[in-house]
């Protein structure tokens, strides 16, 4: 806010102007007013600026006008309506869709200044909301791809295209019946037709179109989420980084070999690089990607990529790191925080498809790995198979649950490491209990939540362990998601 206004009289829906200052969470700039000024209040309370505004849409460095969303007590929210002066930190968006999608929020700040704002936040959080102060921080590592970094995009069919401002102002608009793309954020039953998006690489922006104009053509009926008829879902591309591997998962809601039979040979044609081409059918009415069976239309139904020396079979429907080169990164800096020397007995906690249960094999004695989807151990399973990795056992666990009886009834020897990896809600507490009983010299916890990550530390470290070090990954560039590793030593 100016200085020269000193009493503003604003009320929620009304604009002003803010310098921002800071970076917050989620990419809202932080601008610091006098409470009384902004809100034309008495001045018994004085006029510190220290009353805390986000403003969506803006960075550090910026002069905005921005409407004000919610005003409450300790702080209020605003959104960016005009930038008065950009921030030197901003750059223009490449992808023209910018500002849409919901894929890349913050393509319009320069890619090393998000990573330094992705590490000031690990830092904040582990000192603020964790009161830690005595560890190291090593500084965040930076995703080698900026652009075409995914090696899995999914895409959905709908009956809603969404249409744009001028779009809508003309009337008579064609093909809005029709569209293959990414869904907007917090809009469900809309579709952004996408023909270009720099995630991916382009030869799966051309599977993308070249899928679109096949069935638009001939007017194939779309899934609805409100009738639960229609054909059309979603299409899945997965394409291997390290080898020639791409898979096209077309999700349809029933059987229609003769369409997909056709489509499958005119995309090859089309574009011969893709090596397999899936049918997952999904008659649930949920808005998943999965199907409830699935049918190899061509090829062996997998793709295989690599993180370090070792080959992973991936399949339509199981979890793998989306930005492969940078998994090899968050593993590396695992297994360099655990130090293994090859005597210890590992375990990996959350281990999904076992992909850093099999990264670290080679440097430990054994490792035991815990994961509660059972096609993931499946998979797990064939990936130590076709690594010939013969120290490594993978049990169902749900770690919700206290998993002490598993390690108990198959005699499961006591872990010197703990490798643990949580979906973003972090850990179950039976879960740290568990880890604390079991009491490991090292635990190295892997993240995507560092506030979830740091709630889960605050207790091992008041059972006795102490926190040495963290490290943040940066893993999905343009976005707000953040990786950190963290080590701990038992005191
Ligand atoms: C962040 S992923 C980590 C996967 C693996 N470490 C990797 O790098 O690919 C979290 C994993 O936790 C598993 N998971 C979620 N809830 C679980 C639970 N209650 N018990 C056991 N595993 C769970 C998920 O299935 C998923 O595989």
């Amino acid at each position: 806010m100016t200085n020269t206004e000193s009493k503003m009289n604003i009320k929620k829906g009304d604009v002003a102007e803010f310098q921002i200052e800071k970076y917050a969470f989620e990419g809202k700039g932080i601008a610091k007013v006098s409470k009384n000024e902004l809100l034309g209040l008495t001045e018994e309370n004085g006029n510190e600026k220290n009353y805390v505004v986000f403003v969506i849409g803006s960075y550090p460095g910026d002069t905005v006008n921005a409407r004000l969303l919610k005003i409450k007590n300790s702080y209020a929210e605003a959104l960016v309506m005009e930038i008065l002066t950009p921030s030197s930190e901003r750059v223009k968006a490449k992808c023209k869709f910018f500002g849409t999608c919901g894929g890349c929020k913050q393509q319009d700040l320069d890619y090393d200044v998000q990573a330094k704002y992705k590490q000031q936040q690990v830092e904040e959080i582990f000192n603020k909301l964790g009161g830690f102060s005595d560890f190291e921080i090593e500084p965040i590592i930076p995703s080698q791809n900026v652009f075409h970094y995914r090696n899995k995009m999914e895409f959905s069919f709908s009956e809603k295209r969404w249409l744009t401002k001028e779009e809508i102002s003309k009337e008579g608009i064609l093909d809005k019946d029709f569209s293959l793309g990414l869904h907007i954020p917090k809009i469900y039953d809309k579709v952004l037709d996408v023909d270009e998006c720099f995630l991916q690489s382009e030869v799966s922006n051309k599977i993308l179109n070249f899928t679109r104009d096949f069935f638009k053509k001939r007017n194939t009926s779309i899934y609805s989420t409100k009738t639960h008829t229609g054909y059309l879902r979603n299409l899945v591309i997965k394409q291997a980084s390290l080898t020639n591997d791409l898979m096209v998962n077309l999700v349809t809601s029933e059987e229609n070999d003769e369409l997909v039979n056709e489509y499958c040979d005119e995309l090859r044609k089309e574009i011969p690089h893709v090596t397999t081409v899936i049918n997952n059918i999904n008659k649930k009415f949920a808005a998943v990607a999965v199907g409830d069976y699935e049918k190899v239309i061509y090829g062996s139904g997998f793709i295989y990529d690599e993180i370090g020396k070792h080959k992973f079979r991936i399949s339509a429907n199981s979890f793998f790191q989306t930005n492969t080169l940078q998994a090899e990164k968050l593993y590396q800096t695992a297994l360099d925080f655990a130090e293994l020397k090859g005597n210890e007995i590992v375990y990996d906690l959350y281990s999904g498809a076992g992909t850093i249960t099999i990264f670290i094999s080679d440097k430990a004695k054994k490792v035991y790995a815990f994961e509660a989807v059972e096609s993931a151990i499946a998979d797990a399973k064939v990936n130590a198979d076709l690594n010939n990795i013969l120290n490594v056992k993978f049990f169902a666990a749900d770690l919700y649950k206290s998993f002490l009886p598993i390690v108990d009834k198959y005699n499961i020897p006591k872990p010197d490491v703990m490798i643990i990896d949580p979906p973003r809600s972090g850990m179950h507490p039976t879960t740290v209990d568990d880890v604390i009983k079991l009491s490991p010299n090292k635990i190295v916890y892997v993240s995507c939540n560092p506030a979830t990550q740091v709630r889960d530390i605050k207790l091992m470290v008041e059972a006795g362990y102490k926190l040495i070090k963290i490290r943040p990954v940066d893993m999905f560039p343009h976005t707000f998601h953040i990786e950190n590793v963290a080590l701990l030593i038992k005191g």
